[in-house]
């Protein structure tokens, strides 16, 4: 029983107040990535504005944008491109946040807020859970315009705030942020951190009996939103969350293995109506399936050949195919 009651006892006091209106107090046990912060943010790490981009900069911004939307349509979600249209993200250069957050504020409640980098998790679920999502404040430089490895303005507002249009995503977005301070109780961070990765950044979904993207990694990139919808290389298998929970994920490469929605109700309903204490309670503090697994349980859209990761994927100049 003493068990029991200093269990609860530790929920109250790490669960936020209820509402989410001022930044929670992190426990000292918690674990959290070390971040420094920069003298000029406060503790929710917001810019004071977002910042003044240069002409060429704008024209980054132009040209990324191009070029996603060349390669995007019949392998972006409709919801996502529904999105790109309702915001009318194409209207010339980097979209002002304070614009943004009123036409996003109409649809969805949703606003952009500006940060300096990636943010303490804390502070990034606190942001979303008051439906309010963090941008990186820079955009990349041409000399980086393929890849980058920290998320840019482009990967941040091109990539994840179209979907943000969406009422039932906005929702999922929203409960996902208050999610996050359950993990960080039963020190879980990692395992929601697949759960992240394999929706929100590299999530597919069936429309009909077509295959279609609406993770922002997928959307932000050319290469990649060919290879997870065309290439026979990776698997393709329908989310089951307590499985994708237990999924270690690559983040420099193409990925081996693609979780699959069957709607973004599928999404919302999986996620928001489990029991994630239990869930916590059950998983390992470390990962228990390799990326390119394909197990007994899986539902399996498409068994991929893995061709480009036994190529030896970007390291060695595979062809993704
Ligand atoms: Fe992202």
């Amino acid at each position: 029983m003493i068990g029991v009651a200093a269990e609860t006892m530790a929920t109250t006091e790490l669960l936020p107040a209820g509402d989410f209106t001022t930044l929670p107090e992190l426990p000292a046990e918690v674990f959290t990535a070390p971040l420094q912060r920069p003298p000029h943010v406060g503790e929710d790490w917001l810019e004071p504005t977002q910042r003044d981009y240069g002409a060429d900069e704008h024209a980054i911004w132009d040209d990324l944008y191009a070029r996603q939307m060349d390669v995007l349509p019949g392998r972006a979600a409709s919801a996502f491109l529904a999105g790109t249209q309702k915001l009318a993200l194409g209207r010339g250069g980097v979209p002002e946040f304070a614009r943004l957050s009123k036409e996003l504020g109409a649809l969805t409640g949703w606003s952009i807020v500006p940060v300096p980098m990636l943010i303490p998790d804390h502070v990034f679920f606190w942001h979303l859970a008051n439906r309010r999502f963090p941008a990186g404040n820079f955009i990349r430089t041409r000399e980086t315009f393929d890849y980058i490895e920290e998320p840019d303005v482009f990967h941040d507002v091109f990539g994840h705030v179209p979907m943000l249009a969406d009422r039932v995503y906005a929702d999922y977005m929203q409960a996902y942020g208050r999610a996050g301070w359950k993990a960080m109780r039963y020190n879980r961070l990692k395992a929601l951190g697949a759960l992240y990765w394999y929706t929100v950044e590299f999530g597919l979904i069936m429309e009909g009996d077509k295959l279609r993207a609406y993770g922002a990694g997928i959307l932000s990139g050319p290469a990649e939103a060919v290879f997870a919808i065309e290439a026979q290389s990776p698997n393709r298998i329908f989310l089951n969350v307590d499985r994708v929970m237990r999924t270690d994920y690559v983040i420099d490469d193409l990925q081996p293995t693609y979780f699959v929605i069957e709607s973004l109700d599928d999404l919302y309903h999986q996620t928001v109506d489990r029991d994630f204490d239990r869930l916590y309670r059950s998983l390992n503090a470390g990962f228990t399936y390799a990326n390119t697994a394909v197990i007994d349980i899986d539902n399996v859209l498409h068994r991929g050949s893995q061709e480009y990761f036994l190529r030896g994927g970007r390291a060695s100049s595979a062809n993704p195919i």
